[in-house]
């Protein structure tokens, strides 16, 4: 099992235990996190399930491919913690993830 905290556009913090498959997205989605609408059902075509990352996680993960940027950059909300949350496959080394999830999309 491996711990991932959201938090949600409001300030609510969520914090959920999970086998490390499938994505962040679909953790959100299975667990009704706030603010993740996630329209286009994970193919990186709509930017509505976009997270801020903390600092450790983003040090463990790959960074983003063309198109996950790409669709990034079309976002007010852009940081450099931004990520796609259908983009981050849960694996046992992101145990302790946090995802905030940005205004927009409250
Ligand atoms: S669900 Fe559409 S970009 Fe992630």
């Amino acid at each position: 099992m491996i711990r991932v905290t959201f938090i949600e556009p409001t300030g609510d913090t969520r914090t959920l235990e999970t086998v490390p498959s499938g994505s962040l997205m679909h953790l959100a989605l299975a667990n009704g996190v706030a603010g993740i609408l996630a329209e286009c059902g994970g193919t990186c075509g709509c930017g509505t399930c976009q997270v801020h990352l903390d600092e450790q996680t983003l040090e463990r993960i790959p960074p983003a491919a063309d198109d996950e940027a790409d669709m990034l950059s079309l976002s007010e909300y852009l940081t450099p913690a931004s990520r796609l949350a259908c983009q981050i496959k849960l694996t046992p080394e992101l145990d302790g993830l946090i995802a905030k999830v940005p205004e927009i999309q409250g």
